[in-house]
């Protein structure tokens, strides 16, 4: 099998977002679409002669082919071996995990994360380096820089491999090796979780609800949550992993994950609810009538991460992206230890946790992980949880009282406008970003404005500089106001914005967030004229 080299052309587009390349499925279907981000992934690396690559994605549609691809580019390329998932399928964070574990070169993820998926919906591939985590910006720039000028790439022409059977088979003269994807991650939880303590609360008849979107964290879920921790059959729901996530939109927010919002707040309700999205990184928790927030989850498992074992020596620091509210700083400065500030995307965590200056690190956008592998894990946040409320024996909503009891409460929301207007997205932040210097000292529909800046971030371990980052708004009265486009979307622009507002007066931290937060909403609506640039009157998502 000798290796055909096929002669192609740069296509315009390729560019990486905020996590990895993510596109229309049809635009992924395009002749060498793939192919050239493939070969340019191979090359912007340095090449893959030799190399051990870890495969895997989260079983939406095109996975599998897409795969057969990577494999017979990589045997093309001379890899000596990749390590995939039965089935095709890896949660991120389980691919992250094998990364580190068989000390592979890197891997490649096939995902667009929580985008729904199927034909007309969204695909994505992204590289991951040794260390697990996602490519730097550094390495990202130079696999877009080879999709600008590539003019071959290498394949190997052969039958399609078996993914479907574990075990070692070879292509030309790659190893292929399919392995189980759930027992060494869920291995690896055992190692971090006092799972004697969350199978004796399961035996005493807590009970909780995931649910799995139908897509690829229901395996997982199912092997730990029923089967080492004893919770009756039935507590994974929309458990296997579908092509089109069931028609649904597997992102763990209460919008997307509705039903399991309307039975944590029904008559019987369970007592914990969780859930998590297309890859398995994201995760939502929501006690009996109680959702909590993303960044409020954050600030609870820095406060006890100290219950479960793999935490029991403290945090050496904690990380949120800058639009992530504030209330994981409170707990930081309260501990003493370290609280980074980083943009938006969890490649900018990588450093900080290989560096082991944070142990946990966190995002708004129901992302929370720790150095346990360079990715966010939605079941690790689902299962610190757990263990927390094993230990302490307190329901969720007592522990959220406590917490704003003694440090105060964030409020915070963030509000999406999508599928936008490219132009009149960019004009907006265009045009905030022009009255910068001039807003400090002003008012925004009656809020004072103290601070105003373009986010940029200066990575403390490797000196690295990411600018750009987002339009920050601090008021005077500790409100604060984020700006940003999403670098994630596939379709026209996304307006982020991103609301919030300390509230430390004990009789007023039980309100609604949209209520408590109306005056900030106010004032990104006077600042940045949202409905007359974009022409929407309200935001499409709220979370
Ligand atoms: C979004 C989230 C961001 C997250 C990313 C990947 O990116 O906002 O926190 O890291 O998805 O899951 P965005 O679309 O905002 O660029
Ligand atoms: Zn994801």
């Amino acid at each position: 099998m000798t290796p055909t080299v096929i002669q192609t052309a740069p296509i315009d587009g390729q560019k990486p977002g905020t996590s990895g390349l993510r596109k229309k499925t049809r635009i992924f279907l395009q002749p060498h679409y793939l192919e050239n981000y493939v070969q340019a992934i191979f090359d912007g690396i340095g090449g893959v002669a030799g190399a051990h690559l870890v495969v895997g994605g989260d079983g939406r549609y095109f996975n599998d082919r897409a795969i057969q691809v990577i494999l017979r580019m990589a045997a093309a390329n001379g890899a000596a071996r990749c390590t995939v998932g039965q089935g095709g399928l890896l949660s991120t964070p389980a691919a992250s995990h094998l990364i580190r574990k068989l000390q592979a070169t890197g891997g490649l993820i096939l995902s667009a994360s929580h985008n729904p998926g199927g034909p007309d919906e969204d695909f994505g591939l992204k590289y991951n380096g040794p260390n697990g985590g996602p490519a730097t910006e550094a390495v990202t720039e130079r696999i877009h820089a080879r999709t600008r000028d590539i003019d071959t790439y290498r394949i190997i022409e052969t039958q399609d491999i078996d993914l479907d059977t574990a075990g070692e088979t070879t292509l030309a003269d790659m190893v292929v090796a399919i392995v189980d994807p759930v027992t060494d991650h869920a291995d690896l939880m055992e190692t971090l979780f006092d799972f004697d303590a969350i199978r004796a609360l399961f035996a005493g008849g807590f009970r909780m609800r995931f649910d799995a979107m139908h897509a690829v964290t229901g395996p997982y879920a199912r092997e730990v949550l029923e089967t080492r921790l004893g919770a009756p059959a039935g507590t994974v729901v929309n458990g296997t992993p579908l092509p089109d996530f069931g028609g649904g939109h597997p992102d763990p927010n209460p919008i997307w994950a509705k039903d399991l919002m309307q039975a944590m707040h029904g008559a019987d309700a369970p007592d914990f609810g969780a859930a998590s999205d297309g890859d398995g990184d994201r995760n939502m928790i929501v006690g009996r009538h109680c959702y909590v927030s993303p960044s409020d989850s954050l600030a609870v498992l820095a406060d006890l991460a100290h219950l479960a074992p793999g935490y029991a020596a403290g945090l050496k620091g904690v990380a949120r992206s800058m639009p992530t509210s504030c209330a994981a700083d409170r707990v930081a400065a309260a501990k003493g230890i370290d609280c980074y500030e980083t943009p938006t995307g969890w490649k900018f965590f990588g450093s900080l946790l290989d560096a082991g200056r944070a142990t946990i690190c966190g995002e708004e956008s129901a992302g929370t992980g720790s150095d346990h592998v360079r990715e966010k894990d939605g079941l690790w946040a689902v299962l610190l949880w757990l263990n927390i409320l094993a230990v302490t024996g307190k329901s969720v909503a007592a522990l959220m009282a406590d917490h704003w009891a003694r440090y105060g409460r964030n409020y915070y929301s963030r509000h999406d406008y999508e599928a936008v207007d490219s132009a009149a997205a960019t004009g907006l932040i265009d045009a905030l970003r022009a009255r910068l210097p001039d807003l400090p000292g002003t008012e925004a529909a009656g809020l004072t404005i103290a601070a105003a800046d373009e986010f940029s971030y200066d990575d403390p371990v490797d000196g690295s500089r990411a600018t750009g980052q987002g339009i920050r708004i601090g008021f005077a009265n500790g409100a604060r106001l984020v700006f940003r486009l999403s670098g994630t979307g596939t379709e026209g622009a996304t307006l982020r914005v991103y609301l919030e507002q300390l509230e430390t007066d004990p009789g007023r931290l039980d309100r609604d967030p949209q209520e408590a937060l109306t005056p900030v909403i106010a004032a990104a609506e006077a600042l940045a004229g949202i409905a007359a640039r974009t022409g929407r009157t309200a935001p499409d998502v709220i979370t």
